[in-house]
């Protein structure tokens, strides 16, 4: 869905949202096709390229603050329809951090033996909790899906996590009454700017790392500019590639970093995560691409 059909609604323009967070589209999903459905179909994909069966899989975590379906969670209900019967399934709650919160608990799951195969899905369909004439957010999000599968290898893949929250924030993005996202978009801009690269730089430290050996920097995608700060903080080398999903995804919150690694399919290497988002929450690791 172009700018172009936003922005009537909120009084806004193509130009405007361009400048403001660098977003051209986004996509939305089909009237019946729910997260549980985007979910699995971004599940599948990730089992098959990783040439993992279904029935091998011990955990199945979903990162979502969007779910408002029919069950109470949706992993459940993804691992039964990817045929992963006997595994854990769990939905895990840190908005935009909600990947790399997921991806040090099934690092930590692999690790301590607990888990085999983890499935790690990101998926929002934030349709549902925004509100189309909300000048704050209505051209910012978009419906989307991602998955990784994390499981045992000689070497790790998986670097130490950076992670927090401030709770003292979490006013600055939250539901409304009815369920609906609001968000204090210039506070939260001005959080991100300078939490980003703090747990950017400590993230690449714990790996034991600079930002010389990086390959690719893949931050939540919240907004271009945000990206552009955290990467002139970094002094990123134009040898780095820099993630800019957002330009036609737009903001897809738990699934943002994962759609993101996979539009650079191809580049491998040390890629350092960033997220964060509501909560406030924040998580950082570096990771070895495949
Ligand atoms: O993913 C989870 C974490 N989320 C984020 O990290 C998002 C952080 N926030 C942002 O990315 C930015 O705050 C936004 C992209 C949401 C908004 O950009 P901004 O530069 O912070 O805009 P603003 O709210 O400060 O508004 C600037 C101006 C104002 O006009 P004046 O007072 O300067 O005359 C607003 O009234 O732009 C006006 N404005 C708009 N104009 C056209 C506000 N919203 C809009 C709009 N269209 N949708």
């Amino acid at each position: 869905m172009g700018n172009e059909t936003i922005a009537p609604l909120i009084d806004s323009s193509d130009e405007w949202i361009r400048r403001r967070c660098g977003i051209e589209s986004r996509r939305r999903a089909a009237p019946d096709e729910d997260l549980v459905m985007m979910a699995t179909a971004a599940a599948s994909k990730a089992l098959a390229g990783a040439g993992v069966d279904p029935h091998d899989v011990s955990a199945v975590l979903v990162a979502t603050m969007s779910h408002r379906g029919r069950a109470t969670t949706v992993a459940p209900l993804v691992a039964d329809l990817l045929g992963s019967s006997s595994a854990a399934a769990m939905d895990l709650g840190a908005a935009c951090a909600g990947f790399p919160y997921a991806l040090a608990t099934a690092d930590a799951l692999v690790r301590s033996g607990a888990a085999g195969y983890v499935v790690l899905v990101g998926a929002e369909r934030m349709t549902d909790i925004i509100d189309e004439r909300d000048r704050g957010t209505a051209f910012l999000f978009g419906d989307g899906a991602g998955a990784v599968v994390v499981g045992p290898a000689q070497e790790c893949g998986i670097g130490p996590v950076i992670w927090g929250a401030d709770g003292s924030g979490s006013e600055l993005l939250r539901y409304d009454e009815a369920g609906i996202l609001r968000m204090a978009g210039p506070e939260v801009f001005r959080w991100a700017t300078s939490v980003v690269p703090d747990v950017a730089r400590r993230a690449l430290d714990a790996a034991g790392i600079s930002a010389g050996d990086l390959a690719a920097f893949i931050p939540h995608q919240a907004n271009l500019r945000i990206t552009s700060v955290a990467a002139k903080a970094l002094g990123l080398g134009p040898h780095v590639t820099v993630a800019t999903d957002i330009v036609t995804n737009g903001n897809t919150g738990a699934a943002s970093i994962p759609q993101a690694m996979a539009a650079l399919a191809g580049t491998t290497g040390p890629a350092l995560l960033v997220g964060f988002g509501a909560g406030l929450s924040y998580a950082a690791q570096v990771v070895e691409l495949p």
